[in-house]
């Protein structure tokens, strides 16, 4: 569809809008009495989300390819259906293959309080090259008090599906030397650099170059920026584990400008490898995340 019919079907004047955005991707603006959020079609990325009274929530990298084919460095990019690197096949996406696709509106909707999209993927030759099963994506994406995403897997396949998938949202920070993130004390996990099981005592902090799953107790936690003045409360649901990451200063990423890795935090519900759901044939699942941002 082109951003014109788009507008038609599913735009709302003030409140949902389609526009041309990088190498011909659709970029969505969605508008509530409670915030704005940005995203894109291409990957169902969301690029940016200011609730009222705050500034922006989300980093986005100076260095983000803007390419399709390439993944956006920032916002929240969607990790499906599977989250990192497959090791048996290095080649294969990392992160999967919805983040570097393009999707489509599925439906909109708003009231007085909220203004929601839902955007849908479904397997093509393209997707059953890399990972060969029949699935139907649905991903809802609401700006109301909070910014609630949903993502929620169907199997149309004849076979069970195996998934990991994950919400990678960048939050932006004031540096990442004073943030620190709550009710993670006594959680267990795995420092994924070395491999060594964790349990977390206290505060979580990103102490250089970090990347760790860890099981909370709770269903959320909040990342307190002393420097901003605010805490970003991360709750979610269908998953147990939390991954937290930060390059830190010398891991050197092409699409992340020298000292910006001091301007975010990763804080990603996901269902990781060790993790996977198994859904069976006509089943679905769902995994959710609110983000809401406090001073
Ligand atoms: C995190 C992983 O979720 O994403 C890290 O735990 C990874 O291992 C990071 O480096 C960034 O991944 P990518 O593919 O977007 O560079």
């Amino acid at each position: 569809m082109t951003v014109q019919e788009l507008n038609q079907r599913y735009g709302a004047r003030g409140r949902i809008s389609f526009q041309e955005g990088f190498d011909g991707a659709v970029i969505i603006s969605l508008v509530s009495r409670y915030g704005a959020c940005e995203l894109s079609l291409y990957g169902a990325h969301i690029l940016s989300y200011r609730p009222v009274g705050h500034g922006p929530v989300l980093f986005l990298s100076k260095k983000s390819a803007w390419q399709k084919g390439l993944s956006i460095r920032g916002g929240i990019p969607v990790c499906w259906p599977w989250f990192g690197a497959v090791d048996e096949s290095p080649d294969l996406p990392r992160h999967g293959f919805a983040r570097i696709q393009d999707w489509t509106v599925v439906a909109s909707e708003y009231t007085n309080d909220y203004t929601e999209l839902t955007l849908g993927l479904k397997d093509s030759e393209e997707s059953r090259a890399l990972w060969p099963w029949k699935f139907e994506l649905k991903y809802t994406i609401r700006v109301g008090e909070s910014l609630r995403v949903a993502l929620t897997t169907g199997n149309v396949d004849e076979r069970p599906m195996e998934i990991s998938e994950g919400f990678h949202p960048y939050f932006r920070i004031r540096e990442i030397e004073t943030v620190s993130v709550d009710r993670l004390d006594g959680a267990r996990g795995v420092d994924c650099l070395s491999g060594e099981e964790r349990k977390q005592t206290g505060m979580f902090s990103f102490a250089g170059e970090t990347d760790r799953i860890l099981y909370p107790k709770a269903n959320g936690c909040t990342l307190v920026d002393s420097g901003l003045g605010r805490g970003i409360t991360v709750t979610f649901q269908g998953t147990r584990s939390l991954v937290l990451w930060n390059p830190g200063k010398d891991k050197v990423m092409a699409d992340v400008e020298e000292g910006e890795y001091r301007q975010f935090a990763c804080v990603e519900p996901a269902n990781t490898k060790r993790d996977r759901v198994a859904i069976p044939p006509g089943k679905t699942h769902t995994l959710s995340m609110e983000i809401q941002c406090r001073s």
